[in-house]
């Protein structure tokens, strides 16, 4: 059935393969985007990518109407977005894109709260959310921000889809470039430590769109990899050293080294604002060099890789063959500031 779907975060990465699902099953898709889209990404990438026009846009964005305002100011979003329109479902992949704490919270949180107050006033029945496995563990601001809207959601009565995501492509795609430059691959401790699913923008999109009418979905937070067994970082080195032919070569990082530099710079960030949100950023990069990014089976204490469900075709070591080969954009431009390496 065709449905009016409301999208927020359509510029992301995510957002993207989502939008472009939706189109494909026939839905009629409006996204909010900011006048300076892909600003932020710009940013995030250190100027490593530039924001899209119009133009531009609209060919990564192929038969979703565009409209443009300020996520985070009710007013634009209810005149610029919403436009007095009756919509069936909110659909946001709409996240902060530095997990900075101020960002998470505004982003994460309250901007999510005002949209979906927006929506419900629409006609808006469903939403549908992308969210983060690790939140199940949330130790870090963006993940408490992020568990905090699930809650207003849930709460809501709306029909909801939380969908919590492991470990995209672009996340551990970083280090192609420099293994194929002839530098080792840098992994925490013995690179053993984690383990995830890793799951294709086209899948996590296609999931994401299919839940809008697949009722199983419905009313509940969804945890979801890709195909195949959790890889640990050691193991994806390894395959990729094997696709390029050379001898494995790791470079092992303790971890006590990160809570040195993590507490060197909240002691310093007392001080200096700038070096507070840095220690946030190494604080993220502590969190995922230790936690799987797989279902947390709280009982047993442990990660659990068969309770982590797995949907899709696409593989990450077939995604690093097409980064070697050339044949896939590398997407060390897209990885943001959440990016460790
Ligand atoms: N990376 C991983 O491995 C991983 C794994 C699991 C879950 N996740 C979760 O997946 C989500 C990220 O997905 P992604 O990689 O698709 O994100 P992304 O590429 O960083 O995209 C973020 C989206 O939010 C928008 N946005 C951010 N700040 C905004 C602001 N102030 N005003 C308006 N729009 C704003 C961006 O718009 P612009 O384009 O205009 O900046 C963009 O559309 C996060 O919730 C993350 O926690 C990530």
């Amino acid at each position: 059935m065709t449905r009016r779907i409301f999208v927020l975060g359509a510029t992301g990465t995510i957002g993207r393969a989502t939008v472009r699902a939706l189109v494909a099953r026939g839905h009629e898709v409006v996204c909010l985007v900011r006048p300076q889209t892909g600003a932020g990404r710009a940013a995030s990438a250190g100027g490593a990518a530039k924001a899209w026009g119009p133009q531009e846009l609209a060919r990564r964005l192929p038969g979703a109407e565009l409209r443009y305002g300020d996520v985070t100011n009710p007013a634009s979003l209810a005149l610029d977005g919403f436009a007095g329109e009756r919509f069936d479902v909110l659909l946001s992949c709409l996240a902060s894109r530095t997990g900075a704490p101020r960002d998470a919270w505004a982003i994460d949180h309250q901007a999510h709260v005002q949209a979906l107050d927006l929506a419900q006033r629409s006609g808006v029945t469903q939403m549908v959310l992308l969210s983060a496995i690790c939140v199940q563990k949330p130790l870090l601001a963006f993940q408490q921000a992020k568990l905090a809207f699930e809650q207003v959601l849930i709460g809501s009565g709306l029909n909801h889809s939380i969908v919590r995501p492991t470990a995209f492509f672009k996340s551990l795609s970083g280090q192609v470039e420099r293994v194929r430059q002839g530098k080792p691959f840098v992994v925490f401790g013995d690179g053993r430590l984690t383990a995830c699913k890793p799951i294709s923008d086209v899948d996590l999109g296609d999931y994401l769109a299919g839940c809008v009418d697949d009722e199983s979905r419905h009313r509940r937070v969804l945890p979801i990899g890709g195909p195949g067994p959790a890889l640990t970082p050691r193991q994806q080195g390894e395959h990729l050293f094997a696709l390029l032919g050379r001898e494995p070569r790791f470079k092992q990082v303790p971890v006590a080294l990160m809570d040195a530099i993590i507490g060197a710079l909240g002691l310093a960030g007392r001080v200096v604002p700038a070096l507070a949100a840095k220690a946030e950023l190494a604080r993220i990069g502590r969190y995922y060099a230790t936690e799987s990014m797989l279902v947390w089976d709280a009982a047993a204490g442990r990660y659990d890789e068969q309770a982590t469900p797995s949907w899709g075709r696409d593989t990450l070591f077939d995604h690093y063959a097409a980064l070697v080969r050339g044949e896939a954009v590398s997407s060390d431009t897209e990885r943001g500031d959440h990016a460790v390496f």
